[in-house]
């Protein structure tokens, strides 16, 4: 007998769907806004830091459904410029989240073809974060599946602010002529670079607003919000907003 995933495999080399999604419009690149952690916990009277790794452990189910859909980005906000101002023992272990969850899970990402890429300030981050994300990034840079764009430390405001600094440099410099800047050439400033906007936007845990995230980078996206708190959220969830995406009409301004 098939199990679910062989099912799904099946029914998707049909060229149909999985689970009530189409696999010919399924978002390229989703960003996720995993919030919630903290009450997860609080609900369950523990400290906010067993949210968090609970939270973490959520991340490999989503990397992988994303992954077999065939979603090319999956960006997750981990960490925000202005979550310093957390507690210290809670900055410290969220710090400490990405090597705990890629001394595990590396290996999976390099055999599913995943690719680990960062976004986000590296200065004032620890150097065991960084070691730990820079050798997954080594380890997977030739993979070509899935794109998991780890948003740490990364603050919309900052990174625009950056690449205006940056591009009027350039302009002083003679490398870009001020009559040449335009989205496009803004787009390759910011941290995201070479990845396309994203297609959708989940944020989760009844919270509705974009706390400085993409701001540039989702003028086009669609937002989905659900009251699930993070570690709640299934796969099941990720199809629901995935469904809910193929329901709209992008019309980019236009009619
Ligand atoms: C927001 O919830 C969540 C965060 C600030 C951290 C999110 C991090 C993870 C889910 C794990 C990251 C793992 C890796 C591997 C990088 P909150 O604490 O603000 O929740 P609350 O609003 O309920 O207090």
């Amino acid at each position: 007998m098939l199990d679910k995933l062989s099912k799904w495999k099946a029914k998707a080399e049909q060229g149909k769907e999985i689970e009530g999604v189409n696999l010919e419009n399924v978002p390229k690149h989703v960003a996720i806004i995993m919030d919630g952690n903290g009450r997860w916990a609080k609900k369950r009277g523990l400290p906010r830091i067993a949210g968090h790794r609970e939270g973490m452990s959520v991340i490999n189910k989503i990397v992988k459904k994303a992954n077999s859909l065939g979603v090319e980005v999956l960006t997750l906000y981990a960490f925000s410029t202005e979550n310093w101002k957390r507690p210290k023992n809670e900055v410290d272990f969220l710090m400490r989240l990405p090597e705990r969850y890629l001394s595990v899970e590396l290996p999976k990402l390099i055999e599913e073809n995943v690719k680990v890429r960062l976004m986000g300030c590296k200065d004032s981050l620890p150097a065991h974060t960084i070691n730990a994300v820079d050798n997954a990034i080594e380890k997977t840079k030739s993979n070509t599946g899935l794109v998991l764009n780890f948003a740490l430390n990364y603050g919309s405001r900052d990174e625009i602010v950056s690449a205006i600094q940056q591009i009027a440099e350039d302009v002083n410099t003679g490398k870009v002529n001020s009559q040449s800047i335009n989205d496009e050439l803004v787009g390759q400033y910011l941290m995201t670079q070479e990845l396309r906007d994203p297609d959708l936007l989940i944020r989760t845990s009844g919270e509705i607003r974009l706390s400085n995230f993409m701001l540039w980078q989702l003028a086009y996206t669609e937002f989905w919000f659900t009251d699930v708190l993070w570690p709640d959220f299934t796969e099941q969830h990720f199809l629901e907003a995935i469904e809910v995406y193929q329901q709209r009409t992008r019309r980019y301004g236009g009619i």
